[in-house]
C-alpha cells in the first residue's frame, strides 16, 4: 500500500473518530492544516517524489525570489547607468535590448525556467508512470456525486487553446493527467499555500453579489481543477454550481477533487465563449485566472457570454492578472517581465491581453463596469465588477 491510500485510510479513521478534526484543520493558525492526514490536497504518494516538490517549491519561494529581487536591483542599476529613470514608461524593443543580455537577469530567468520544468518533470514521471492507477481512480469518480461531469470527447477544440502554457506538458487539453499535473504544479506556485485550496478560497470570499443579493445560480467559466468552484460552493452552499472548462482532463480531475471533498458542483467540457446554458440562467459569473490565457478577441466573446448568462442584476466578476492599464506598468523592467513570461513560460496570450481594455470590452459587451469592484488590486484586472442592466 503507498502512503497515499494509507493517509486517506487514516484521514477516513480520524474523521469518523472525530468529524470536529475536518473544522479545526480548516481554523488552523496561520490557515495552514496539518497536511496530508485530512484535507483536500492529497498527498504525494512516494516520500521521494514529495521531498523533491517541496524542494522546489521551497526554491521557488526562497531562492528563486531571491534571485528575482536581484535582477530587479540589476535592472534599475543598468537604466541608471544609461540615464533612464526606471519608472519611466519603455517600448519593449528597447527594454530587450537593454536588459536581455545582462547575466544576473538572464541568470534569474533561466533558473526559474529549469525549476518550472523539472517541476512538470516530476509530475509527468508520476502520473505518466502509474498510468493505469490514475485512471482507474478517475473512472470511478467519473459517475460519482453528490455533482455531475459532463465530458464532451468530440468537442471542437481550438488552436489557441492548444498550446503548452507555462510550459505544461500538454497544455490543458493534450495531457489525459493535464488535472493532475496542473494541480500539484500550481501548488509549487502558491508556494504551498495550497493546502487546503486556501488561495481559491480567500479569492472565492471576494466575488462580488448582486445588489439585490440573490445568489441562486453561480457559473465559473475555465474552471480547471475546480478549487475555485469548490470554495464557491463553500462560500454559497444553498447556490448551484456550475463550472466549464475547454480541457476534458480538467474537468474530469476536477469533478473528482469534488467528489473526494464531498461538494456539490456540476462541471462541464464547455467553451467559456460558447457555453450551453439559456439566457440569463445566473445570478453570477465569475472567472480565475481566465483571461490572461485567451486571445483578446476570446476574451470579448467571453464578456459577450457572460452578459448572455446573466439574469437582469446578475453580475460577471472575472479574476485575473498582468493588467498593464490604467496604470502603467510599463517600465523597462516589466515590459521584460511580460516578454519573457509570453515567450518563456509560454503565457503566449499574454501580451495582448495585457493590452485589451478589459473594462471597454466589457462595455462593449452590455455589461455596466465598476473599475474598483470588491478584491480590487491596484494596477490589476482583478476590480472589475459587470453588472448586467
Ligand atoms: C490558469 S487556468 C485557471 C484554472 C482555474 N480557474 C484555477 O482556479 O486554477 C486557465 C483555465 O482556463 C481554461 N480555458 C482556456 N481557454 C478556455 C476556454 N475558451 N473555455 C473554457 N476554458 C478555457 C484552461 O483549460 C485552464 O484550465
Amino acid at each position: 500500500m503507498d502512503r497515499r491510500t494509507w493517509l486517506s485510510l487514516t484521514a477516513a479513521s480520524l474523521a469518523a473518530a472525530a468529524p470536529s478534526l475536518k473544522a479545526f484543520a480548516k481554523d488552523f493558525p496561520g490557515g495552514l492544516a496539518p497536511r496530508g492526514t485530512f484535507g483536500k490536497l492529497e498527498r504525494l504518494p512516494f516520500r521521494d517524489l514529495e521531498s523533491n516538490e517541496d524542494f522546489l517549491t521551497t526554491y521557488r519561494t526562497w531562492v528563486q525570489a531571491e534571485i528575482w529581487r536581484a535582477a530587479d536591483r540589476r535592472a534599475v542599476a543598468l537604466l541608471k547607468e544609461h540615464g533612464i529613470d526606471p519608472q519611466a514608461e519603455m517600448p519593449m524593443a528597447d527594454a530587450l535590448k537593454l536588459l536581455e543580455p545582462d547575466p544576473i537577469i538572464a541568470l534569474s530567468a533561466q533558473t526559474w525556467l529549469r525549476g518550472q520544468e523539472l517541476m512538470w518533470a516530476n509530475m509527468v514521471r508520476e502520473f505518466h508512470g502509474n498510468a493505469d492507477k490514475y485512471v482507474a481512480e478517475m473512472e470511478a469518480a467519473d459517475k460519482a456525486g453528490p455533482g455531475t461531469l459532463e465530458l464532451k470527447p468530440q468537442m471542437f477544440i481550438p488552436d489557441y487553446a492548444k498550446h503548452e502554457i507555462h510550459m505544461q506538458p500538454g497544455g490543458y487539453v493534450g495531457n489525459e493527467f493535464a488535472g493532475h499535473i496542473y494541480y500539484y504544479g500550481t501548488h509549487n506556485f502558491y508556494s504551498g499555500a495550497n493546502y487546503q485550496d486556501e488561495t481559491h478560497a480567500q479569492y472565492a470570499s471576494k466575488v462580488a453579489t448582486p445588489a439585490d443579493g440573490q445568489v441562486k445560480r453561480v457559473l465559473e467559466l475555465g474552471c480547471g481543477t475546480g478549487q475555485m468552484a469548490i470554495a464557491l460552493k463553500e462560500r454559497f452552499p444553498e447556490a448551484e454550481i456550475w463550472a466549464v472548462d475547454v480541457g476534458g482532463p480538467m474537468v474530469r480531475f476536477a469533478h473528482m477533487h469534488a467528489v473526494d471533498c464531498g461538494a456539490n458542483v456540476n462541471f462541464m467540457q464547455a467553451l467559456a465563449e460558447e457555453t450551453p446554458f439559456p439566457d440569463g440562467h445566473f445570478d453570477v459569473v465569475t472567472s480565475y485566472i481566465l483571461h490572461h490565457e485567451i486571445p483578446a478577441e476570446i476574451s470579448k466573446k467571453v464578456f459577450k457570454e457572460a452578459h448572455r448568462l446573466v439574469r437582469p442584476g446578475g453580475i460577471y466578476f472575472p479574476m485575473d492578472t498582468y493588467a498593464r492599464r490604467p496604470i502603467g506598468r510599463r517600465t523597462a523592467r516589466g515590459m521584460f517581465s511580460l516578454w519573457w513570461i509570453h515567450r518563456w513560460n509560454q503565457e503566449v496570450w499574454t501580451i495582448e491581453y495585457s493590452e485589451l481594455d478589459s473594462a471597454a470590452a466589457m462595455r462593449d459587451a452590455g455589461f455596466s463596469v465598476n473599475e474598483q469592484g470588491p478584491g480590487a488590486w491596484p494596477g490589476y484586472k482583478y476590480n472589475l465588477l459587470g453588472t448586467k442592466a
